[in-house]
């Protein structure tokens, strides 16, 4: 039993809106905690945002929603779906498969794990239509996959349906595993550094048909990245992760520009290459991420932290301040305090 979350994250009542309700979730090994305390909820349509540095707790937070983890992890908590009667925490491989690819798809960092090189895509998307009976029969299954990849703009849709993975770039490969993904018109997508691997000349044109995908069919998002000018762009709320904790949440644009946890606020600094500390150097947040099962006791930073005090050695409670915003820390950054931040918002960011 994981002990009553006194310091997760406060989260509105549940309500119709929620589309996953994640509650108290802890991934654990031989003992040791990877995830901890993770709770929160994501509403219809809404597109959340989960950052943090590597090894920070973020993939394992989006392979136990799916259900992904290996067997040596043990998930605990609570993971609602609206319009799954059961838990996902703890529901065997025959309910998951039933979920995930409908209610729930995802996008992975590197496409080729997602996808079969020795079926034509055309096929693999026709599979996922058949599987889950959204299509009567193979023929329409079939025309179903040509208009998918004609929406994630494959110029030549029917070629490609013909085409095996190989025969694409990086670029249009994941094109086709986020064919695969909306094909059932999952009420939450997950993304997991989607475009990580990608050239940079593609990685906007791929983000922009992600976000296409999911307004179109006003699906809800998770989507997991480091890079914070990208969550700016694709999000409209965003959860800080360090040590397997969400340590800050709220809005993009508040938790960007007003940071309260000074994990955010160094992320942020690290993020800015225009300024430098008072020897000309790029801000980096001092030390490196810890391994699993290292991180200090009490608060996970503080061994990091520069306003680090005794207290710290005190698990900090969960501080609200918002339905969906709060932080955790002890010497949070004043409100008014003068920062700047380096992360690019645009017209989009943060809109509700
Ligand atoms: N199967 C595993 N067994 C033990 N430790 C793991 C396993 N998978 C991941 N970890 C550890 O858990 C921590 C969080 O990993 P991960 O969720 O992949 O981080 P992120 O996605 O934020 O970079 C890391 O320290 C990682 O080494
Ligand atoms: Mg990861």
């Amino acid at each position: 039993m994981t002990p009553v979350p006194d310091t997760a994250p406060a989260s509105a009542q549940d309500s119709p809106d929620d589309v996953l309700a994640v509650r108290n979730l802890e991934v654990a090994v031989g003992g040791r905690k990877l995830v901890e305390d993770v709770d929160f909820t994501i509403r219809a349509g809404e597109r959340v945002g989960l950052i943090g540095e590597s090894g920070s707790g973020k993939s394992l937070t989006a392979l136990s929603i799916m259900g992904l983890l290996p067997e040596d992890l043990r998930t605990t908590g609570s993971v609602r779906l609206a319009g799954v009667d059961h838990d996902l925490v703890g529901a065997d491989e025959t309910r998951m498969s039933r979920v995930r690819g409908k209610e729930i798809a995802m996008v992975f960092q590197e496409p080729m794990t997602a996808l079969n090189p020795t079926m034509r895509v055309g096929r693999q998307i026709a599979e996922v239509l058949l599987i889950h009976r959204t299509r009567p029969d193979r023929a329409s299954a079939r025309a179903a996959a040509v208009e998918l990849l004609a929406q994630v703009g494959l110029p030549d849709p029917e070629a490609a349906a013909h085409a095996y993975p190989h025969q694409f770039s990086g670029g249009q490969r994941q094109r086709v595993v986020l064919a695969i993904a909306l094909a059932n018109d999952p009420a939450l997508l997950v993304c997991d550094e989607p475009t990580t691997a990608l050239d940079v000349t593609v990685q906007a044109r791929v983000l922009d048909l992600i976000v296409r995908g999911v307004e179109d069919r006003r699906s809800a998002m998770l989507f997991i990245t480091h890079d914070l000018a990208v969550v700016a762009t694709v999000c409209e709320r965003v959860m800080v992760m360090y040590g397997g904790r969400v340590v800050e949440s709220g809005p993009v644009r508040e938790v960007f520009t007003r940071p309260r946890h000074r994990y955010t606020q160094g992320l942020i600094g690290a993020s800015d290459l225009s300024v430098v500390d008072d020897r000309g150097r790029l801000i980096t947040i001092g030390g490196s991420v810890p391994p699993a099962g290292h991180f200090p006791a009490g608060c996970v930073f503080r061994n990091r932290c520069d306003s680090a005090s005794e207290s710290c050695a005190t698990r900090p409670d969960w501080r609200p301040t918002g339905p969906d915003s709060g932080y955790a820390c002890f010497h949070p950054v004043p409100e008014n305090g003068a920062h700047r931040t380096g992360v690019p918002m645009n017209q989009e960011a943060g809109r509700a």
